[in-house]
């Protein structure tokens, strides 16, 4: 296991460029699987999630490098169509090889997904659609195993916009014969980012990135080409370290559109922002006033972004109100926050936050990624040292977090516990 260690209160000046996106390569890589074609996917984090990925894609039968940021896919000869329950159980992700091997060998056996422990995470929405699709599903002791005959089109409207299902879906529907069209689909600029990939292989996707999407199935695809688009939550918690302790911080290689509710949210507490196309700088401001936050879909302020604001709230003078509404239990950040002097009461999934407070260094935990997130903020603030445990969830999200924020001046380590 490893911890971090923090000495808080520095300044922040220079340059963090952001990494591609986790939450789009994870569909990305099991989605190569569709092609019997050579894939290329440039601008890879070289995060944890990934490299389990590339692991399972290897139990497969595929051929990946991953050097410079590209991983390189060839599936000639994958044989295999069993995820084995050790991986499929470490990322949630893993429910991808689902949709990809279902549309290109009509049967898949994985174990249930992993993932951070914020909430229940069916996956109902993506077995209904596959069932749908014609496909048997059978569950033992955890294993899913998927088989389909005639694998085809749908009309599909889901009950919530699921980031997951919707991509799950869309991957699945590829190679199914007729039209598939996902209604209440999820929004998320990841979606477009795969939708893009696929097509780049040959596949006929409309509409990804709004509400409805219509995919009509081919039989061949050919090789794949991808960049990976940045990171938009890493890209936010480093905008919001920057307004609490940026002297003239830049964050490069961002997509401004992606980060819409946060810079308004940022501007409404009084956060000076100087963007540009693709970086945004910022500077500290000492007078933050209080400002509400309810979590949302896609455009809206996204659930990954609550943990690490709700700790930037603590630091705005007056009260604010912060209400997750995408996750049972994505509150296991606030003890922590509070035994480092911040006063928030929280219940069920909101929380009161009253700021300005004093944060003091102390021993925590990442309690999942994003509250990992949260405590790195407040580790960065905190006066004295600050020692997060359980990193390991926050290594998943976030590529070289000690390397970027030492090079702006953060005194940060990275030390076996
Ligand atoms: C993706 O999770 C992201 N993970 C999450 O990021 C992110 O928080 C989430 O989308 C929302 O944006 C990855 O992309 C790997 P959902 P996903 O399906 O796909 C319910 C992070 O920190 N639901 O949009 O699992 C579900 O319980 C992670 O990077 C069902 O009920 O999210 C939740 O309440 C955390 N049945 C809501 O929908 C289903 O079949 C949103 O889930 C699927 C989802």
């Amino acid at each position: 296991m490893k911890k971090l260690i923090i000495e808080g209160g520095r300044e922040l000046s220079g340059e963090i460029k952001i990494s591609g996106a986790k939450n789009s390569v994870v569909a990305l890589i099991p989605a190569a699987i569709l092609t019997d074609g050579k894939c290329v996917i440039r601008n890879v984090p070289n995060i944890s999630d990934v490299n389990i990925l590339l692991e399972m894609m290897q139990e497969l039968g595929s051929i990946v490098t991953f050097e410079n940021e590209t991983v390189t896919i060839d599936n000639r000869n994958v044989k295999n169509c069993r995820i084995n329950e050790e991986y499929a159980s470490k990322i949630r992700a893993s429910y991808y090889f689902m949709g990809a091997l279902l549309g290109k060998y009509h049967h898949a056996e994985i174990a249930y997904p992993g993932g951070c422990i914020i909430g229940s995470r069916p996956i109902d929405f993506h077995l209904n659609a596959f069932t749908k699709m014609g496909t048997k599903v059978e569950e033992e002791d955890g294993i899913f195993k998927l088989d389909v005959d005639n694998l085809h089109g749908i009309d599909i409207f889901f009950d919530f916009p699921s980031v997951g299902a919707t991509i799950n879906v869309m991957i699945a529907a590829v190679k199914a014969k007729g039209r598939t069209r996902i209604m209440n689909a999820a929004c998320e600029p990841e979606i477009a980012n795969v939708a893009s990939f696929l097509s780049s292989m040959g596949a006929k996707i409309y509409g990804a990135g709004t509400s409805t999407i219509i995919i009509d199935g081919v039989d061949t695809l050919t090789d794949g080409y991808i960049d990976v688009i940045p990171d938009r939550i890493e890209a936010g918690t480093y905008l919001i370290i920057g307004a609490l302790l940026g002297n003239n911080l830049t964050i490069t290689g961002i997509i401004e559109e992606h980060l819409h509710s946060l810079l308004f949210k940022l501007r409404e507490a009084g956060v000076q922002l100087d963007v540009k196309n693709d970086s945004i700088t910022i500077n500290r401001n000492e007078n933050l006033k209080a400002v509400n936050i309810k979590t949302t879909v896609y455009p809206g302020f996204p659930t990954d972004l609550g943990q690490p604001m709700s700790t930037f709230l603590t630091q705005c003078s007056g009260e604010s109100l912060f209400e997750e509404t995408i996750y049972e239990n994505r509150m296991r950040h606030i003890p922590h926050l509070n035994n480092m002097g911040a006063d928030i009461k929280s219940f069920d999934k909101t929380a009161i936050i009253k700021g300005k407070t004093k944060l003091v260094g102390r021993n925590v935990k990442a309690t999942d990624l994003r509250a990992g997130a949260s405590m790195l903020v407040a580790g960065m603030i905190a006066s004295g040292t600050t020692i997060i445990y359980n990193i390991e969830h926050l290594l998943r999200g976030y590529e070289r977090i000690v390397d970027k924020l030492d090079k702006v001046g953060a005194y940060i380590q990275l030390v076996d516990d």
